[in-house]
């Protein structure tokens, strides 16, 4: 099976220091999920890096949201009215996966779209503005 390699190439740079060096670690184990589950590797396995992934998702979502709030941004809700709308959909392709709802390749296919393609498009229309906003503030490059 062909995958996607995701990778954060310059226009998926924000330009903050702790978004942009989480984003690369995620798309690094993202795609450590995807050639996982596309070379069909035992669903331990699989299940372990679908774990590992889920919290760091969990762990940035949360992370920027707690910048936005600390530094007042305008945009917050809207924002994370994203990232609502992506754990949801991240839940359910894991749980329709982990309930055998979806074959390995269809796994895989919802995996690029809708988690690393949703991903690249949301960094670079809304994580940018977010990014820019807080390296005016002076803000978040000592947290993580
Ligand atoms: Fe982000
Ligand atoms: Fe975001």
């Amino acid at each position: 099976m062909d995958v996607k390699n995701f990778e954060v190439s310059e226009e998926l740079m924000v330009g903050q220091k702790v978004m942009d060096s989480q984003h690369k670690e995620f798309f690094k184990r993202l795609n450590t999920l995807i050639v996982a589950a596309a070379s069909n590797k035992n669903q331990k396995e699989i299940q372990s890096f679908i774990r590992f992934l889920s919290d760091y998702i969990q762990t940035h979502l949360s992370m920027e949201e707690r910048l936005m709030q600390k530094y007042g941004y305008k945009e917050f809700e809207g924002h994370k009215s994203q990232h609502d709308y992506f754990r949801k959909v991240y839940t359910e392709i894991m749980d329709d996966f982990s309930n055998g709802k979806l074959s390995l390749s269809d796994f895989v296919k919802r995996l690029e779209k809708e988690v690393g393609e949703w991903f690249e498009n949301h960094i670079q229309k809304v994580d940018k503005l977010l990014g820019a906003f807080l390296v005016e503030e002076g803000a978040g490059e000592e947290e993580g």
